[in-house]
């Protein structure tokens, strides 16, 4: 039978992706976005005329709505995506992140255990929260440190990774205190279509192709790990289903890059694709660092690889060319 999903911040990136998932499954798809600055409705194209797709506008934050929305739909299971999620936005108005990470978490577990226990029993052991983090929780590894963990401490550094962290808590303690089935994801950093253009593969790909200075943070040696959108939400589905209670579960790409590699990468992409007179790679600049900038990120799949079988499905080089091709086609 096919299942019923609210999935908050479906108008983003991640979370776009994840409903055109859901709908090509032949679920359903309740979306409930604010549309803040992040959102956009064009991500949602493919399936906006779907059956198995419902659009609705409203805040996390707004109980009235996610009550209404969870028994007027009868929903089966929410997937919280809705966040603000760009780590510079919040040194510099960190704000609006407590507001909708923190708040709005709180109020989506509040809702979320009200209709929990007005279901049968059977519905009660089918129902799952799942909420979607970040592996920035963990602070950051030095070169050689082993790679995060689902038993990694947490160590926010950022406004960002605090309010994450602090939503990660409420969602342990609403699974520890009341029962309500949760489950935690914590993923790398995400590439792909439909990510918005503040992000540093955007921007590099944008301000490449108009002629602008491509800008590095610091001395670009910082260490990311990136995953395919598309292999983050087939993970994600696949700890929904299969994933034990109580848990989180941690996703990676298996693929470190430090920065100025990554910016160098999709210059040599570019120069295949769009040959301008000199190499893109000559527009890259290094540019004051982000205060308090995180120094490697890193996942072991190990625990996913062993539970569901999860693993990236093509090579990074694959899917960083076919993401370029999206955005330089755009
Ligand atoms: N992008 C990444 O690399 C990455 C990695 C790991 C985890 N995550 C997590 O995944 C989730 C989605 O990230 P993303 O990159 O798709 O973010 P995004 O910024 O692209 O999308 C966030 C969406 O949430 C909506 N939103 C914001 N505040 C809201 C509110 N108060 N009520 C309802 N909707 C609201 C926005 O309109 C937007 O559509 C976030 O929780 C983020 O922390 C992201």
């Amino acid at each position: 039978m096919s299942k019923k999903y609210l999935i908050t911040g479906g108008a983003g990136f991640i979370g776009s992706h994840f409903a055109i998932k859901i709908c090509e499954l032949g679920d359903e798809a309740i979306v409930l976005d604010s549309l803040s600055y992040a959102g956009n409705l064009e991500n949602l194209n493919q399936i906006k005329n779907s059956k198995s797709f419902k659009f609705v506008k409203g805040n996390i934050c707004d109980a009235n709505i996610v009550s209404e929305i969870l028994s007027g739909q009868k929903i089966d299971s929410i997937v919280n995506f809705a966040a603000e999620s760009h780590v510079d936005n919040s040194i510099s108005s960190p704000g609006a992140f407590i507001e909708t990470n923190i708040v709005g978490t709180y109020n989506m577990l509040n809702c979320a255990l009200q209709y929990w226990k007005s279901l049968n029993s059977d519905q009660q052991k089918e129902f799952r929260f799942l909420h979607i983090s970040t592996d920035e929780v963990f602070g950051s590894l030095e070169k050689n440190d082993p790679k995060f963990t689902e038993e990694s401490s947490y160590r926010p550094n950022s406004p960002y990774s605090a309010s994450k962290a602090s939503s990660d808590h409420l969602v342990r303690a609403w699974f520890e205190t009341y029962g309500l089935p949760t489950i935690i994801t914590n993923c790398s950093n995400n590439f792909g279509p439909h990510q918005h253009q503040e992000k540093l593969i955007p921007t590099i790909i944008r301000c490449a192709l108009a002629g602008k200075d491509i800008p590095i943070y610091g001395n670009g040696e910082n260490i990311r790990d990136w995953i395919f959108v598309k292999d983050h939400v087939d993970g994600i589905y696949q700890a929904l289903t299969q994933g034990r209670v109580g848990q989180s579960y941690c996703f990676g790409g298996d693929c470190e890059k430090r920065n100025i590699d990554l910016a160098y990468e999709i210059c040599a992409i570019l120069d295949d694709l769009k040959p301008a007179k000199k190499s893109y790679s000559e527009q890259i600049k290094f540019v004051q660092d982000r205060l308090g900038h995180d120094q490697r990120y890193a996942i072991d799949n190990a625990k996913v690889a062993k539970e569901f079988g999860f693993k990236p499905t093509k090579s990074f080089a694959e899917r960083l060319k076919e993401t370029v091709i999206w955005y330089s086609g755009k």
